[in-house]
């Protein structure tokens, strides 16, 4: 940690900046285009302090939070964020320093950057990263943006196929169409993965690339992936993984050794950012050496002894946010990993696989599990037995999770899975809360044969109860006022 402290004391650019305007008797307001000058006091409401605090302290009790209830959100890993990367993410140092500042000016930031690039190229496998994309799904536009590029580079044009497996998050296919890719689906085996019969006859001259997500959201590895992957190079295609479920294989397997040429990572998934409702995220792309030169500019870079934004990149596909990703969940990602080091993301990855397999275990007396093998970091079961027995349904279910204080699993996907419950309990939590988390699921399948009504009503306990969720989505009330 000593060594993050030095860093934060390079970082004390705003001090001088502050100064500077002080010394030179600047109006800031000589800036600002006169039409753009406020005329009159803004009607900012006047509060005390224990008001406000009071007025955020209620809201926040309003929801569940991982701070506060088990959250095992399948496929979002909602795993405790060490408050320490908060504390670094918001030092003054650090949010104050202008995006356009020079780079002698910002060596401490950019070399976070270059630090964490270099970790996130050894944590994958790969050869060079970048960390300008602000989400899963804008790294997986990134990456698709790379695949055009590579094959326009080399004139063939004809590659407009992306393969994906039926079992796909739902950003894949929707990022292949806006990249104007076709997209081509491959069939999920009995084992829950890809089936390899069906991927050989979709292969062709025409498919740029397999988009594969290793573990997959059945929470199950691919058995196959080097075969997948050599079956792909062999007719000139590429492999790109999602990797948003990397919390079952950091410091354990590196996709770039099975074959991957070029994939991403959820910094705010498995690097630990508090994150939810749309965000805030940040991705990182990270390739083989054959597609490094058509990453985003600017590229942070270590050149005699200066960490430089590097824009000299003429095959680059351009910038792909306004500046250089979302700092603050990067900072956040590289204190994580320095805090842990590389023993502990090898334990993170043990300790989700074992919490999972755990609840897999126990949940197998009350539920249909689709695919009867060892899960990874996460694993699926199906409600369907209760719906047909007692006509309760999955969302009853886990609308009645929320009256014994747990955050509802994913349900209803993966899609391949009637009636799904997607559970991904994470590393963070211990036994007792996962024991507890049973003991209510128990109690719910009991409920469901002796008082259906009270799940169809379910929840009981909250501030609201339960919610006509396309209105709620198309019209929302965002205004809370005090009762
Ligand atoms: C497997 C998978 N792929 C892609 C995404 C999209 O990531 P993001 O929400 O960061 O855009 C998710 C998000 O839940 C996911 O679980």
């Amino acid at each position: 940690m000593s060594e993050i402290k030095l860093l934060f004391e390079y970082a004390d650019t705003y001090k001088d900046n502050k100064n500077y305007i002080e010394s030179k008797k600047i109006d800031i307001r000589s800036f600002i285009p006169d039409n753009l000058l406020r005329k009159n006091i803004p009607r900012i409401p006047r509060l005390s302090e224990l008001q406000v605090v009071r007025h955020y302290t209620n809201l926040s009790r309003l929801n569940m939070s991982i701070d506060g209830n088990f959250y095992p959100l399948g496929s979002c890993t909602m795993k405790y964020n060490p408050k320490v990367n908060d504390k670094c993410a918001l030092d003054a140092n650090f949010i104050n320093l202008h995006p356009l500042q020079k780079d002698e000016d910002c060596q401490g930031t950019l070399q976070i950057f270059h630090e964490l690039q270099g970790y996130l190229s050894g944590i994958s496998g790969m050869d060079e990263t970048s960390l300008q994309p602000l989400a899963g799904a804008h790294s997986e536009l990134t990456g698709l943006l790379i695949v055009k590029a590579y094959y326009k580079d080399g004139k063939e044009n004809k590659r407009n196929v992306v393969l994906i497996p039926d079992s796909a998050h739902g950003t894949n296919p929707a990022t292949c169409t806006m990249c104007g890719f076709k997209v081509r689906e491959i069939k999920t085996n009995e084992r829950g993965c890809i089936n390899l019969e069906d991927l050989k006859n979709k292969l062709s001259d025409e498919v740029a690339c397999l988009m594969i997500t290793n573990p997959n959201t059945l929470g199950i590895f691919e058995e196959n992936i080097v075969e997948i992957t050599s079956m792909l190079h062999k007719v000139g295609s590429l492999v790109y993984m999602d990797g948003a479920n990397m919390n079952a294989l950091i410091g354990i397997v590196r996709p770039g050794d099975f074959g991957v040429d070029l994939m991403h990572f959820n910094l705010h998934k498995t690097f630990t950012t508090p994150h939810g409702g749309g965000g805030p995220g940040a991705g990182a792309i990270c390739v083989k050496k054959l597609l490094a030169q058509y990453l985003p500019v600017p590229h942070i870079e270590l050149k005699q002894n200066k960490y430089v934004r590097n824009y000299n990149y003429p095959r680059s596909v351009g910038s792909i946010s306004y500046f250089y990703g979302n700092t603050g969940n990067i900072i956040r990602g590289y204190v994580y990993i320095r805090s842990i080091g590389k023993e502990g993301l090898k334990r993170v990855a043990q300790m989700a696989v074992l919490n999972a397999n755990y609840l897999l275990y126990k949940f197998r007396k009350l539920f249909l599990v689709p695919y009867k093998r060892r899960c990874m970091h996460e694993f699926v079961v199906s409600a369907k037995n209760i719906k047909a027995q007692y006509h309760v349904s999955t969302l009853d279910i886990v609308k009645r999770l929320l009256d014994y204080g747990f955050h509802a699993p994913t349900i209803y996907f993966p899609l391949i899975v009637e009636e799904a419950m997607l559970i991904e309990p994470t590393e963070t939590e211990d036994v007792r809360t996962l024991d507890s988390f049973v003991a209510a699921m128990e109690k719910i399948v009991n409920e469901a044969k002796t008082n259906p009504e009270l799940l169809h009503e379910a929840p009981h306990s909250t501030p609201v109860g339960r919610l006509n969720e396309v209105k709620a989505a198309r019209d929302p009330i965002l205004r809370w006022v005090p009762s």
